[in-house]
């Protein structure tokens, strides 16, 4: 936590410790037959639920530039509200994988990356860093486009969660929320000529004329595969199983309000999902909890 804050020259007032610049979007999650077949999750059966998305930039900086590199990955968390009132939520990133197994090595990563400024020796830290630990290596040398809308991205669930159906069949999986359409992205060329908040100006420009769709689902996890590793990548040969689709509306008018007063948390779960043993998981409530409560108190 004060490692990202010190990465992002913070603390910036009223704002994450990571995946500070945000937009809030409100639409609909109607569930796809298939859903009740891995999960009794009460918003995965056949009521649509009301959504809140709030999209983001990687890092604590409140005004990234949307192409910059440190830019990625894009976040995507999505808020079901449930016919009891209460909530659950799904915290996904536009990269297939992290770059940590564990929170010590992600921190490694942070403070690395932290001490390698412009006058570190060489190698500097980080580049130690990635050479000893291959999937960061991995996860910084993977390609990350510029996509041409929050709404053409593709986000994954890196963390696996377990799934119960009514029957009491239990599959490990992980979330993937891809565009209807198709993800979109630029060229190089093309993003290096954005303006720093395009993708925050066309957002409301695009939802304005229609709405957007993606569909959620969960790529399967097969006997054998690691559940508990954010690190390891599952074969694209697994099966993928439709959740529903999601619907976004419109911008929130209110987003500004509603994204510093609202915490997102991946284990704010339902009776028919629950968390994998992944150490990386079982961590970030607490570190996002930490980011909260600084963002309130100020
Ligand atoms: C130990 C590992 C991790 C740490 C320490 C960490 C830390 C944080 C912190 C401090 C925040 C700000 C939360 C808030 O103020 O509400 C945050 C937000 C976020 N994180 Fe993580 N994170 C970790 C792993 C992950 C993983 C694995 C994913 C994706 C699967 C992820 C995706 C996101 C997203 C999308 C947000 C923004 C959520 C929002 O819009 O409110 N993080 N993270």
């Amino acid at each position: 936590m004060n490692t990202l804050t010190k990465l992002s020259g913070g603390p910036h007032k009223g704002y994450r410790a990571n995946h500070a610049k945000g937009i809030v979007v409100q639409g609909e999650f109607v569930p796809a037959k298939s859903a009740a077949t891995i999960s009794k999750a009460v918003h995965l059966q056949t009521a649509a639920s009301p959504v809140t998305v709030r999209f983001s930039d990687a890092t604590g900086l409140p005004n990234i530039p949307d192409a910059n590199g440190n830019a990625f990955p894009k976040g995507i968390a999505i808020r079901f509200q449930l016919p009891d009132g209460g909530y659950t939520d799904i915290v996904s990133i536009s990269t297939n994988g992290f770059p940590a197994a564990k929170p010590e090595d992600f921190l490694g990563l942070l403070n690395a990356v932290a001490a390698s400024g412009p006058d570190a020796p060489k190698p500097s830290p980080v580049e130690q860093f990635l050479g000893t630990h291959p999937a960061a290596l991995k996860f910084v040398q993977m390609p990350k486009p510029a996509p041409v809308s929050f709404a053409t991205e593709a986000f994954y669930g890196v963390n696996a969660f377990k799934f119960t159906n009514a029957s009491g069949t239990t599959q490990y999986g992980r979330y993937r929320i891809t565009p209807v359409k198709g993800a979109e992205f630029l060229t190089q060329e093309q993003a290096d000529k954005t303006t720093p908040n395009y993708l925050f100006e066309e957002l409301p420009v695009r939802l304005a004329k229609a709405p957007a769709a993606f569909k959620i689902a969960v790529q399967l996890a097969e006997k054998g595969d690691e559940v508990n590793d954010p690190t390891i990548v599952w074969p694209e040969t697994r099966n993928i199983v439709e959740l529903g689709t999601l619907t976004l509306k419109a911008v929130d008018p209110k987003g500004s309000e509603i994204e510093k007063t609202t915490m997102f948390n991946p284990l704010v779960l339902v009776e028919g999902i629950e968390p994998s043993a992944d150490p990386i998981l079982l961590a970030r409530p607490a570190a996002y909890a930490v980011s909260y409560s600084r963002r309130l108190a100020n």
